[in-house]
């Protein structure tokens, strides 16, 4: 294929919170495939947190995006072009890609979608890494079992949207969520069938609010924001209490690392875990995506598992489109879409 190839680019590290003069789109080439890659004719972008952290020069839990380089995101698109012998011309794909018109990408990173159901958008979402995300953090990491009380940051959100909702089909007794504003809790209770919603950005002590709301104390703690949060629910565990480590979207936007729970002490004293996942350490074992989706569609065909979309239109949305994750003004999953 031969054309124009537009694509966001970083311009500059982020020194704080993200914003437009971070990025900058240029032209290139459509580019040629290789051996072992696809060429993607974007039609969805993902607009994901953990992008953020590949913005420093440290880069998290994966290499750092160089300057000039093209961002790296989530995307779902048609093959145009392919070097493999197991994707083909014309397949819908999901996986990873770029921010850009079209993302020439290794096959291995592609999942396909031979007979797509419902919304297009659902494989960037329900799905997809999302879903999985829930499912492995609720089911795998924090084994969330009939009588737990659970609490879920974040709770408005993606992740934390579908993870109470498969909390309380793990047979979780109590759900209680936490999102900022009173608008977003609301949401957060009356679609997501949580039994409360806390507001972090009430001027109600954070903990006092954990305390009301689960006076028996906290289960399962599903942490997506970490900072003084996860220091609260950590106050709040019972015995035997587990806290799964899905994100720590506060501290994203900080250059240095932040401090860590001041009262680790108390998983001593009931007896509790920690521990962080990443749901990209389970995509490459396909039977056990493979049953987590299956598992998922049977939900979504039930009508149990609700799903929300905030879709911005078009590439030269992106850019603000990322930078609302951050300020909570996104409303549902993220998504860009370019056709
Ligand atoms: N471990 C994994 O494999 C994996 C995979 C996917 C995502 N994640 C993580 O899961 C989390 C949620 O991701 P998502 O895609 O579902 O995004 P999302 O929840 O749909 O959107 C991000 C939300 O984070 C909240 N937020 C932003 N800054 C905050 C702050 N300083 N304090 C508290 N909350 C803040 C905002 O909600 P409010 O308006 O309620 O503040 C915002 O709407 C992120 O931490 C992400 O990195 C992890």
């Amino acid at each position: 294929m031969t054309g124009i190839n537009r694509q966001w680019v970083l311009k500059q590290r982020p020194n704080g919170p993200i914003g437009p003069d971070n990025f900058e789109m240029v032209d290139a080439l459509v580019p040629d495939v290789g051996p072992g890659q696809a060429l993607v004719e974007n039609l969805y972008l993902a607009m994901d947190p953990a992008i953020r952290n590949f913005l420093n020069d440290n880069g998290g839990y994966a290499a750092p995006i160089a300057i000039s380089a093209p961002i790296r995101g989530m995307i779902l698109g048609r093959v145009r072009a392919s070097g493999a012998a197991d994707i083909c011309v014309g397949d819908l794909v999901w996986g990873f890609g770029t921010w850009s018109d079209y993302s020439l990408a290794p096959v291995a990173g592609l999942i396909p979608i031979p007979h797509p159901q419902g919304d297009l958008a659902d494989y960037l979402h329900r799905r997809g890494t999302i879903g999985l995300t829930a499912h492995y953090g609720i089911f795998d990491i924090a084994q969330v079992k009939p009588g737990d009380q659970v609490l879920i940051s974040g709770a408005a959100g993606a992740v934390g949207s579908l993870a109470g909702q498969m909390a309380r089909l793990a047979g979780a007794t109590r759900v209680v969520g936490i999102a900022g504003g009173a608008r977003k809790c609301a949401r957060v209770v009356e679609d997501y069938g949580f039994d409360a919603c806390i507001d972090y950005k009430a001027e109600d002590d954070i903990s006092t609010q954990m305390r009301t709301q689960m006076p028996q104390g906290v289960d399962v703690y599903f942490d997506n924001v970490g900072g003084k949060i996860l220091e609260a629910a950590i106050g709040q565990l019972s015995d035997d209490g587990r806290v799964a480590i899905c994100g720590m979207i506060s501290g994203y936007d900080e250059r240095s690392a932040q401090p860590g729970p001041s009262n680790l002490w108390n998983l001593v004293v009931h007896s509790a875990l920690i521990r962080g996942f990443r749901v990209t350490s389970i995509l490459g074992n396909r039977p056990l995506v493979a049953a987590k989706l299956a598992q998922i569609d049977t939900w979504i065909d039930q009508g149990a598992l609700r799903a929300d979309y905030d879709v911005r239109h078009g590439l030269d949305a992106v850019p603000a489109a990322f930078a609302s994750l951050f300020d909570g003004s996104n409303d549902g999953r993220l998504l860009v879409q370019l056709r």
